[in-house]
């Protein structure tokens, strides 16, 4: 399959806008529909494996640390026997799960002595993604810490705000940084946890908005995971005709 038909998702907004929540609830989507997914946990927090009921057992920054310390005890000796290795751990940190892979950054990349295996890395994960018909990224809340050249890939940016005035802003932020580094890119705001207030949204392209849900909020406290969200759910339905519309 070629690189520029795997769709990416990314998704980020201002902390605790919904972010981890819509990105379990899309995978869950995709995977029943499915589609080839990769889902991708980039905020090395890790709430979307908790969100997924995952556990992953090795992350990427595992696996970087293991290619480093592989080099330099040249137990690797050159660079054919590090990319084997590499695609062989790379696919050993995924966690099969029914319906999709799934992988764990944990912490961003180190700069420095790993800046020759970080690129070793990209480059393994971008034909990794090419086996997948969708990549779904959650991410930390700014889009500055979305690597540039990760950014460069997203194909769907959704950008999650709450109602309040300072999420809107952060919104909208983003929305002028995504548009800035890329023109191509579809980019759109889903405003989260809708109350009775109103909010200003003028000029951001809105997807959709959604409620504030009792189901997210009890699965949420009782710790399950959102893959076992009834389909009928109202905030699923609605959130999948947005999903419909515009993957
Ligand atoms: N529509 C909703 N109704 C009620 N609660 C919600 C809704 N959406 C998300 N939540 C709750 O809000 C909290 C934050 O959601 P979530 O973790 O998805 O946000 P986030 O943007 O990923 O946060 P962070 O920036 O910390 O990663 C969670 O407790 C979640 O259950
Ligand atoms: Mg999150």
């Amino acid at each position: 399959m070629d690189v520029e038909k795997t769709k990416v998702i990314a998704f980020c907004g201002k902390g605790g806008a919904g972010k981890t929540s819509l990105c379990a609830l899309t995978i869950k989507y995709l995977a029943q529909s499915k589609k080839r997914v990769l889902a991708i946990d980039a905020d090395p927090a890790g709430g979307l494996s908790w969100a997924l009921g995952l556990k992953p057992h090795k992350t990427l920054d595992d696996l970087r640390l293991s290619l480093h310390e592989a080099v330099g005890t040249k137990a690797v000796q050159s660079s054919d026997e590090l990319y084997a290795m590499a695609n062989y751990e790379l696919l050993a940190s995924l966690v099969e799960h029914a319906g999709f892979d799934f992988l764990s950054v944990g912490r961003p990349e180190a700069e420095g002595c790993f800046c020759s295996i970080n690129a070793f890395l990209r480059h393994c994960i971008g034909k990794l993604t090419e086996h997948y018909e969708y990549v779904c990224i959650d991410g930390e809340a700014g889009l500055e810490q979305v690597n540039r050249r990760v950014l460069e890939t997203v194909t769907h940016l959704i950008i999650v705000s709450d109602t309040s005035k300072r999420s809107i802003e952060i919104a909208l932020n983003l929305f002028e940084l995504a548009r800035r580094r890329t023109k191509t890119m579809h980019c759109g705001v889903i405003i989260n946890k809708m109350g009775d207030s109103s909010c200003q949204i003028d000029p951001l392209p809105v997807w959709g908005m959604l409620p504030v849900s009792r189901a997210i909020a009890v699965y949420d406290s009782e710790g399950r995971s959102l893959l076992e969200l009834s389909d009928n759910e109202e905030y699923y339905t609605m959130f999948t005709a947005i999903l419909k519309k515009y993957l």
